[in-house]
């Protein structure tokens, strides 16, 4: 049997059992509040992770590349949602996923983006290495669905669900036959500080996507999709009437960021960094560590949050988080291991972490560590019990 022992480091933990009660929690959530789950799956990137999410009952995923698409596509799901705004150049490799079988949904927020696509599928564009006809479409099974994007929160992208350019937008693509429904992501309740923030955060992403859609109704186009979702206002949800899905993607793994929010529990985050302690700096109570920012990423997101958790929060081999101790400072390969009490608290950190001890140390922000790493090391307690890969680039 593989144990952690057994690995280099730093490397990327998943820890199953913590995965697995993440997935089956959010499914139940949203098996009560009646919306389909559409995992975002760019946290993990990894088609062993998204199979689970999909035995748990989601339905489809959603991607933020086209890279992830295709290779989702390639590993058996084909009913992909595309969240982030289609580039014109992006159009040609858009329709040769449709044309070889995967119902794409994309997402446009402007009327050059909805005329683009719509005087691309018209013609057939041949922007990939085929034409895409609409009997080439239907032939393959695969069909392209746009949604608009609906800026709930001020927070990015997407178009007011007030504003005349939502039916401007929504009758071109209707004229193309392309339009499928809107779509928000509150990424504004990151900043929320109390459960009552949260809350009023996910009505307010619900309620504003929702009238989106009635006015797209109201108006005589079509608007079978309402797709809303981040991790926390999914799980701060009251109610959803008037959504049909929800998509939410860091909940797989959690991290600090989200147990700032109180979505989670820092033992309930299943991504952790194993590191090895390489030197100390007893006079200043610093602990050195092989996992820098190169292992942990740059994100610093608990910084705006109550309890700034530096670069991550320590733990010991096991998982157990060591109360106080943070990685407080990180160099490419070094991490600087600190309490946050400083050296007074920290004292004896030679004999407290022994040159080669091994620590794990959980994220600030899973989806930033994860993609710092080729792989995961899939761990239950002190087994490995596979390693799976994930995916980068674009
Ligand atoms: C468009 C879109 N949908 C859904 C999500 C999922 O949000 P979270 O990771 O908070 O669950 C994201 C995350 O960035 C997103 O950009």
């Amino acid at each position: 049997m593989t144990t952690l022992a057994d690995l280099d480091t730093p490397a990327a933990l998943l820890d199953e059992p913590r995965m697995n009660r993440a997935i089956a929690r959010m499914q139940q959530r949203m098996d009560t509040l009646g919306v389909a789950l559409r995992p975002h799956v760019k946290t993990a990137k990894c088609v062993e992770v998204a199979r689970r999410q999909r035995e748990a009952g989601a339905r489809g995923i959603t991607v933020s590349t086209l890279k992830e698409a295709s290779e989702f596509f390639a590993a058996g799901f084909d009913d992909i949602t595309y969240a982030i705004g289609l580039a014109p150049h992006r159009i040609g490799a858009a329709l040769d996923l449709v044309r070889r079988g995967c119902r794409l949904k994309v997402v446009v927020d402007s009327l050059a983006a909805a005329s683009a696509l719509a005087a691309a599928t018209r013609r057939g564009d041949t922007g990939a290495a085929s034409g895409v006809s609409a009997a080439a479409r239907a032939d393959a099974g695969g069909r392209l669905d746009v949604l608009v994007e609906i800026d709930t929160d001020g927070h990015r992208a997407g178009i007011s669900p007030e504003a005349p350019l939502l039916l401007e937008v929504g009758t071109v693509l209707h004229a193309a036959g392309l339009l499928a429904g809107v779509l928000t992501h509150c990424g504004a309740s990151y900043g929320c500080r109390s459960a009552a923030t949260l809350e009023a955060m996910a009505e307010q992403e619900r309620s504003r996507c929702v009238r989106a859609a009635e006015r797209l109704r109201a108006a005589g186009l079509p608007c079978p999709i309402v797709s809303v979702g981040s991790t926390p206002t999914a799980l701060f949800a009251r109610a959803l009437p008037g959504v049909t899905e929800v998509r939410a993607g860091v909940y797989v793994f959690y991290d600090l960021v989200m147990a700032g929010l109180g979505v989670c529990a820092p033992d309930d985050i299943a991504l952790s960094v194993l590191t090895t302690v390489i030197g100390h700096q007893p006079d200043k109570g610093w602990v050195l560590t092989d996992g820098g920012w190169m292992a942990m990423s740059r994100d610093r997101g608990t910084q705006a949050q109550p309890e700034d958790q530096g670069y991550g929060l320590v733990c010991d081999e096991a998982g157990a988080v060591l109360e106080g101790w943070i990685v407080n400072q990180a160099n490419q390969e070094h991490g600087i291991v600190e309490h946050r009490g400083g050296a007074k608290a920290g004292a004896d950190v030679q004999g407290r972490f022994p040159i080669g001890t091994r620590l794990r140390v959980l994220p600030n922000h899973a989806c930033a560590t994860a993609a710092q790493h080729q792989g995961y090391a899939v761990v239950d307690g002190a087994a490995v019990k596979a390693r799976w890969p994930r995916f980068s680039g674009w």
